[in-house]
């Protein structure tokens, strides 16, 4: 019922002629591709990137968006911006800019506001860290990111969005949720979805798993009922490996 997505976050890796370089590999191991493949590329190398993809099937995302549409903010990308470069995907609330760039919950909710105005598809990344799961706050804590993250949308607006479930504690350290953890929670995220949009529209949403996603364990996440993709880091960076993400159903 729902399309996969598979998106690679390139994070600050690839300058452009790299980026492009990745991007001319890429092609032929993706066309045949029964998911939406996105790359969110570095703001540097997204022209370079964009004259790539081409007329191919791979779509153009960015990592971040400020929420003012312009003016003095020295530093920052608006969204007409990334829409007038040709992007269609956005990423928002990544861990690290929460955990480096002081990024809060308000400020997320902002970027998601500003990106859905202006056509962009937001992938907004809710996730606990590990003293968190811990101590058993996982629940409340990504029910409360994605409300929040969500506030001000219609139901209509939140049921294109892509949600990206990313555990901090198996982000670039190797380790990965279990099939049954990642689906699990996936599957809280569209109960609070539900609770204050409708069933109808949870069941819309896009809810990809991210962190330490990679050929070896793609099949058995991808497997599970409430997961819809992956936002994949590491493994986005080396073509084959990416391509063999996308192609999990091959
Ligand atoms: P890794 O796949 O390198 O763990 O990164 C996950 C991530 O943060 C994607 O946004």
């Amino acid at each position: 019922m729902r399309k996969p997505i598979i998106a690679g976050n390139w994070k600050m890796n690839k300058n452009p002629e790299e980026g492009a370089n990745l991007v001319k590999e890429l092609i032929p191991l993706v066309k045949d591709a029964a998911c939406d493949v996105v790359v969110c590329v570095p703001a540097t190398d997204l022209y370079a990137v964009k004259q790539a993809i081409g007329d191919s099937n791979i779509h153009l995302g960015a990592q971040n968006v400020h929420f003012k549409e312009s003016g003095a903010y020295t530093g920052e990308i608006s969204a007409d911006m990334l829409v007038k470069s040709g992007v269609e995907y956005v990423i928002i609330g990544h861990s690290e800019r929460r955990q480096y760039f002081g990024e809060t919950d308000t400020t997320v909710n902002q970027r998601v506001l500003a990106a859905v105005k202006a056509g962009l598809i937001p992938i907004i990344c809710v996730g606990e860290k590990k003293e968190e799961r811990i101590a058993e706050y996982t629940d409340p804590l990504v029910t409360y990111q994605t409300l929040i993250a969500l506030t001000g949308l219609t139901a209509e607006e939140v049921s294109k969005v892509v949600i990206a479930y990313e555990p901090v504690w198996a982000i670039g350290t190797g380790l990965t949720a279990t099939d049954e953890q990642a689906n699990e929670t996936i599957g809280v995220i569209r109960k609070a979805i539900a609770g204050k949009y409708g069933q109808n529209v949870a069941d819309q949403v896009r809810i990809q798993y991210g962190g330490s996603m990679k050929p070896a364990n793609v099949k058995g996440l991808m497997a599970q009922c409430e997961i819809d993709g992956g936002l994949i880091g590491g493994a986005s960076l080396v073509a084959e490996d990416f391509a063999k993400v996308v192609n999990f159903d091959k």
